[in-house]
């Protein structure tokens, strides 16, 4: 969310997914002034490997090294960056075809239903009450339990900022409220009738 060209430097370690790295990358390369310096390293088998190549891709020139398991490549923003805003596009928050729901690269099982998300769905009973949704991600199991007209009401939390930003696109609805939060940090007062979760292993 920074203001393009308004950053002097930028130290990134690079996330694994190869969309989300094009967009790390890119939401970075806009943000630095021309003549910024980014710093940016990632484990060789989780994209480090390919981390030099992608950063030439947009026309840049790379220092590359390479220690502890890890590649580190540095670049100086030059002027006009190729591709910039194809990989912001691409990584970006957006409606996901066949999935009928708002999500982005990086979120939990950003583009389908997780296999246990679908079986806990499916045996889920009728709820009633307050409720909670540990773990939003975009809100699948959110609506699932929504369906029940007793639900009163619904705090979806998530850890993941970008999850948040896609559950309040997708789950719509009177009764629930959004929270961007560590869930082992939250106060523990409060009633609850009931939490539903696919928890993080
Ligand atoms: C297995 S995913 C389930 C996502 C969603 N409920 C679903 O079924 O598709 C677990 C979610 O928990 C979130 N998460 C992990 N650790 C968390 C924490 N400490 N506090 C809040 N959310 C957390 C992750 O960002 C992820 O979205």
């Amino acid at each position: 969310d920074l203001a393009p060209g308004s950053v002097d430097e930028a130290m990134i370690y690079a996330p694994p997914g190869v969309v989300e790295r094009r967009y790390t990358l890119a939401m970075a390369l806009r943000a630095l002034k021309v003549g910024g310096r980014l710093d940016v390293m990632a484990h060789k088998s989780k994209g480090g490997s390919r981390l030099g190549k992608e950063l030439k891709d947009f026309g840049l020139e790379v220092g590359e090294t390479a220690k502890a398991h890890h590649r580190r490549c540095i670049v100086t923003r030059p002027e006009v960056i190729e591709g910039l805003d194809a990989a912001i596009a691409a990584g970006g928050l957006r409606q996901v075809e066949g999935l009928d729901a708002w999500s982005q690269p990086g979120v939990f099982a950003w583009d389908r239903v997780d296999p246990g998300t679908a079986l806990l769905a499916g045996v889920m009973p009728p709820l009633k009450g307050a409720g909670a949704d540990l773990g939003c991600g975009f809100g699948a199991l959110s609506l699932v339990a929504l369906r029940s007209p007793a639900v009163t009401s619904l705090r979806l939390i998530d850890i993941d900022r970008r999850a948040i930003a896609a559950a309040k696109k997708n789950v719509e609805d009177p009764r629930v409220s959004f929270e961007w939060a560590d869930v082992r940090t939250l106060p523990t007062e409060g009633d609850l009738n009931f939490i539903v979760s696919n928890p993080p292993f």
